[in-house]
């Protein structure tokens, strides 16, 4: 097992990240300080293939156990879901000192985190991530939201887990498109931060996509560092945690544009080229390390290609987005890969010859 502090002071955590991990959760709960009652809140899905894994290593060390389900999609990820959560935690006899466990998806640890953040006042969370998306990125760092209305994560707060068990045994029932989700995530980590870490992803990607027990626990364990570095300098998004939407500005416009017929990670992979595109025709990005992040990105199974969308609404969904500060659009670029800023001085003229196909690798 690899472990990842994340140091926030007196809200620090870690990240247990390996095989067999879900076996060991009781005995870590006890260790913690916890006792009695816990919840754990999961999906259909998971819970079928992963909860009674979880229950039992929970009631071996005397816990007693309330599973919550919540039916899968995003559109849970709402206040209605959360208010009907409110009310079984009270109907269940939650109090302020019991533990709630989010076992799934970032769906799942987005909307537990917001409901554990808020539940009287707060009570303990740890996360429980399945997918690998969840275990490199959104279980870690403590954002937690409910969408609403079309505005994703609009009701949120910052609140950090207790601890995150991050069982790589789980990645092996996730279907291909959710682990190519996940993949993005991992790449993009590389590309801003860790130029030794994408050369690592770039001699491995078989292994990755053959799930190898090694490579999983160690991209796992180097994207979830690199996660953890950036949220410690700084938690509340206020400056460099933006280096974490490499890739997103155009990925969410495309996901959006295509009427989300564009999966995120497929998206984000577009978005991430794109972006080095830009950077490169800025003249700060050299052309082989273009070229590295498009062979990665297409070895990882992920497009590399536009799809064929109106460059002219991704344009507008990007003026939309909330990256958007006083007209100007937000953009991470690469200088190198494993090293990326932030700026708003890119030109809409060449974002759109980029995204219209005339700036080719
Ligand atoms: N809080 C953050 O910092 C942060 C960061 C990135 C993304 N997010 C959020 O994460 C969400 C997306 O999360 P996701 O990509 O994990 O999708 P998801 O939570 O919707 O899960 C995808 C699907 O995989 C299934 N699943 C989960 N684990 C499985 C397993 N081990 N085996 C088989 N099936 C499994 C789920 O039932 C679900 O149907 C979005 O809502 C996004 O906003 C949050």
């Amino acid at each position: 097992m690899r472990k990842v502090k994340v140091e926030l002071g007196s809200n620090s955590y870690e990240v247990y990240i390996g095989s067999g991990l879900l076996a060991q959760t009781g005995r870590w709960l006890r260790e913690s300080g916890f006792s009695g009652k816990l919840v754990i809140i999961t999906d259909p899905t998971v819970n079928r293939l992963y909860g009674e894994a979880l229950k039992q290593s929970l009631t071996k060390e005397d816990f007693s156990v309330v599973t919550l389900q919540v039916p899968e999609g995003e559109e849970q990820k709402s206040l209605e879901t959360a208010g009907r959560l409110y009310h079984e935690l009270t109907s269940s006899n939650a109090e302020r000192t019991t533990p709630i466990l989010a076992l799934g998806g970032g769906v799942i640890g987005d909307l537990t985190g917001f409901v554990a953040a808020t539940y009287l006042r707060g009570v303990p969370l740890v996360q429980i991530p399945t997918t690998l998306l969840a275990q490199v990125d959104s279980s870690i760092g403590g954002k937690v939201a409910v969408d609403h209305g079309q505005l994703k994560n609009m009701v949120g707060v910052f609140y950090q887990p207790r601890l995150v068990i991050a069982d790589t045994d789980t990645l092996r029932t996730l279907p291909t498109e959710e682990l190519a989700n996940g993949l993005a995530e991992v790449i993009k980590s590389a590309a801003i931060r860790d130029n030794k870490f994408f050369a690592f992803i770039e001699k491995n990607t078989d292994k990755i996509k053959a799930l190898d027990e090694k490579v999983l626990e160690e991209i796992v364990f180097q994207s979830a560092k690199i996660k953890a570095e950036v949220v410690e300098k700084d938690e509340r998004d206020l400056g460099l945690r933006n280096i974490l939407n490499y890739g997103h500005t155009i990925g969410h416009a495309i996901e959006s544009a295509s009427d989300f017929k564009t999966e995120h990670g497929g998206a984000v992979a577009i978005g991430m080229l794109a972006a080095a595109k830009i950077s490169n025709k800025m003249g700060i990005l050299d052309k082989n390390e273009l070229v590295r992040l498009n062979n990665v990105i297409e070895k990882a199974g992920l497009p590399t290609e536009m799809p064929n969308l109106n460059v002219e609404k991704i344009m507008q969904t990007m003026k939309h987005d909330k990256k958007v500060l006083r007209d100007k659009i937000r953009f991470v670029l690469l200088k190198s890969i494993g090293s990326a800023f932030i700026t708003d001085e890119v030109s809409p003229s060449l974002v759109e010859r980029v995204l219209g196909g005339d700036e080719e690798t």
